[in-house]
Parts: C-alpha cells; structure tokens; sequence
C-alpha cells in the first residue's frame, strides 16, 4: 500500500521505516528539511537501537523515502498517518496545533478517498477535530482514524514489529479494513473499536503504567519504614499472572515524553468533562514526590549539601536512549545544583542533550564514569543503564573521597557493594 506519515520525530521515524519492512510503499513526510537531509544521508537524530540501520535498508530497497512537500506526498498516498509531536500546555493539556496545521495541509492536497491516521497521542474527541478541519478544505469522502503507538523508547522497532496488540478505532467498515490490511503483515491480536474508545486506550495504558510505578514506589517507602525490601516484594507480587512482573521496578520515578505528559494530560481530560479522577492525582504526586527523597536521603547523609562533590551517574530518563524530557536525573541534578552542590555527572549517551538543560547549573560533564567519580563523597545512580551495573566498583571506591552509593535505580547488589566497604542505600531496600 502507499502510505505517508506525517513527523519525522520519533513516533512517525519508527512507523515509517517499520511499515516499510513489511513491504509498504512510504513516503516519510516532515516540514523541517535539515531533519528531512539527515534522514536521507541514513543518519537519525535519535538513538533508537536498530532504527538507523532499518531506516538506510528501506530506502536501499526503495520502498521508504523522506519528502518535505504534501503536494508531492498526498495525493499518492490512501492512508496517511499523523505522527507529529504533541507537547504538554502549561495547563497539563495536549497542545494539538502541530496536530491540526498536519490535517489542514492534507486536506488541502487530497485528491480523493482516503484515511487519516491519529497516532500522535490525541485526547478523546480529537479525531472529530481533524474530520471538522479536513472538511472545511475537502468536500470528497474521507475517514479519521485512531490508531495508538504503544512503542517505549530503546525498543521502538521491536515493539513496532512485535506488538502485544494493535487498537484500531474505526467509524466505517471500510476504513478498518483498510487499517487491518495496513497490519495484516504483523501477526498480532487486533483489537478494533471505536474512534473514541481507541483514544481512550492510549491514555488508560499509559496511566495505568504510570499507576503500578507509583505504586510500587509507595510500597518501596513503606518497606523502608518496616525493614522490608521492595525488590523481593515486587518479585512475590509479580509472579501472579494478574499483577505481572513489569513495572514494578521501584526508584526516582517515571519521567520521558510521554507519561507525565499523559497522566497529566487524561488528569485534565477528566476534569474537563467533570471527573474527579483522585487515583491519577496520586500518582502524579507520588512520582514527584520520589525524585526529592533522594534529596531526602543525601541530607541524611551530610548535613549540609553546599559545596559536597556529588557523582550522578546517569541523565537520560531511562537507559537505552538519549532523551533527557522530564528525566528524574535532570531533576535532582537541578535540585542539588540550587542547594549549592558541585556536581560531577557521567551518561554513555545523553550528555549532549544535557549540556543545554542545565547550562546554568554547578556541573560537569565527564566523557568517562571514572572520571566522574574522582573525589566524589556521594554516588548517586540516576539511570538504569547496564553498563554502571558492570563498573569496576573496587576502583570506584578508591577514586571517591567517601564511600557513599545511593541507587536511586536498584540496580546495584547491595551486599556486594557493602562488602566492597561501600555504605549502600537504595530505594525500599534494606
Ligand atoms: C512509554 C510506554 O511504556 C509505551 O508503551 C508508550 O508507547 C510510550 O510511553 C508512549 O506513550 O509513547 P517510554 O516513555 O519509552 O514508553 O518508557 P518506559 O519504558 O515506559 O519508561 C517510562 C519511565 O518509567 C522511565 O523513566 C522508566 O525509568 C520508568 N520506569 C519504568 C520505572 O521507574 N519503573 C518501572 O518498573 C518501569
């Protein structure tokens, strides 16, 4: 099928280049021609394991190409996704304008039937948006469509490829049939529905994560209060099929682009429509909540933080990419850096996009995890990154002026820290 997808940001990169592999014809469409020539050279502006290589193949193969003209995109194209960036407004709501300029310039260059596709995470009622502005510009028949990504950053391609399931909100029959000949290559349930109710699914799964984070993250608190430790007890409950054993890693919090983004976003949904939705309200809280205890605990530690040389190993918002938006890291970094402590920071890929975020702030920037730690008092793991849990620990502790690791991850062995002559605390673990 020939199909064009509008953004060339993360979502509409991997949806393009992933459809592509199964044998669609797809055009990649952005408004930006730097990105658009970047693309083309077969480089990727995101870390995404797998992605750059997908991306070059496609292209090789003919069957994936990156344009900057609707003129030239539309009207060759019968199903056209809209995979464009929608950003949190100050209010917590989704800011939809990238959302509608997309549909406005479809529809300026449809020549005939053809389907929209949301996947852009869209509150409830925004597909009847894009049908009102795509009206108002074409007078043929058309249909809108939600079709949520459900794809995690560090594993897009795979999760793209092999989905635990595919929501397909359809008001005809025709236009989910043509939806499910889209997917037909991928052999996974689909569920088909309303348009409303796939929206719906967007924000409820995302939530719903975000609410088994938080919640362990209570837990985690409780267990350290009582002398429990939240990682056997996230193993006991996980192990029963109906609780499951993801997400309920304990630690500084959930951050990214899209749960707080979401939460806040079905938060305002709620509210705007005259639910009280007190669990969401919770989460929120908690997931802030959590980035100051370790704030909490380095207080613990020293009596005044002013002038302490903290270690933060990690800055993107979890392992396995270089996104740093609303990364629990960036926070506490901030945190400590207004407090007056000199902070010593090392990540093997978001450095970069870290240097502008915190220009302002008393830290720096080391090319080496080793380097970061020279004449530290405190270690402070942020991001879950493999690599920090195979460092030579040994040679760690001889470069720290103290011997202090706080594991805002868990993803060190407390005993073996502790026998290095480490002093360990982790979050919820004794
Ligand atoms: C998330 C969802 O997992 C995807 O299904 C969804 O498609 C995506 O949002 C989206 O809406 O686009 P992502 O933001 O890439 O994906 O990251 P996750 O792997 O879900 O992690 C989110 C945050 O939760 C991270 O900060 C991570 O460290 C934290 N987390 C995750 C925990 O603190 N504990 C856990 O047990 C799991």
């Amino acid at each position: 099928m020939n199909i064009a997808i509008i953004g060339t940001g993360y979502v509409g990169s991997v949806t393009g280049a992933c459809l592509a592999k199964i044998g669609h014809k797809v055009i990649n469409l952005d408004i930006d021609q730097e990105k658009i020539d970047l693309y083309k050279s077969g480089q990727v502006p995101i870390y995404e394991p797998d992605l750059g290589k997908l991306i070059l193949e496609e292209q090789k193969n003919k069957r994936l190409s990156f344009l900057t003209s609707y003129f030239d995109t539309i009207p060759k194209s019968e199903v056209i996704f809209i995979a464009v960036g929608t950003p949190s407004r100050k209010d917590g709501r989704a800011d939809l304008t990238y959302v509608e300029a997309a549909a406005k310039e479809i529809a300026k260059n449809m020549n005939g039937y053809k389907v929209i596709v949301n996947k852009s995470t869209v509150p409830v009622g925004t597909a009847q948006k894009i049908e009102k502005i795509i009206s108002k510009y074409y007078k043929g028949k058309f249909d809108v469509v939600s079709n949520p990504e459900f794809l995690r950053e560090g594993s897009a391609v795979k999760d793209f490829l092999k989905p635990d399931r595919v929501v397909i909100g359809a008001r005809s029959n025709k236009a989910r049939d043509i939806m499910l000949r889209v997917y037909e290559k991928i052999d996974y349930p689909k569920v088909t529905t309303t348009v409303e109710s796939s929206e719906m699914t967007k924000y409820a799964s995302n939530a719903f994560l975000a609410t088994k984070i938080s919640f362990i993250n209570e837990i985690a608190n409780v267990c350290e209060k009582v002398g429990a430790d939240v990682e056997d007890v996230a193993r006991g409950m996980g192990m029963d099929k109906r609780i499951g054993m993801d997400f309920l890693k304990a630690g500084i919090g959930y951050g990214g682009s899209c749960f707080p983004k979401d939460v806040n976003a079905l938060n305002q949904i709620a509210g705007t429509n005259g639910y009280d939705f007190k669990l969401i309200k919770s989460v929120i809280e908690v997931n802030n909540r959590q980035r100051t205890l370790i704030i909490d605990k380095l207080e613990n530690l020293f009596e005044n933080l002013k002038e302490k040389k903290v270690c933060i190993l990690g800055l993107a918002f979890k392992k396995d990419t270089d996104d740093i938006r609303e990364s629990a890291a960036v926070d506490i970094i901030k945190m400590l850096s207004d407090i007056g402590a000199k902070i010593t920071t090392y990540d093997p890929e978001a450095t970069a996009n870290s240097k502008e975020a915190l220009k302002d702030k008393n830290v720096e920037f080391c090319n080496d995890p080793y380097q970061a730690t020279v004449k530290a008092e405190v270690l402070v793991v942020a991001t879950d990154w493999t690599e920090f849990q195979k460092l030579d620990y040994q040679r760690i502790k001889k470069l720290m002026k103290k011997p202090n690791i706080i594991d805002g991850r868990n993803i060190l062995d407390p005993e073996k820290m502790r026998k290095l002559g480490f002093k360990y605390s982790g979050v919820g673990r004794i």
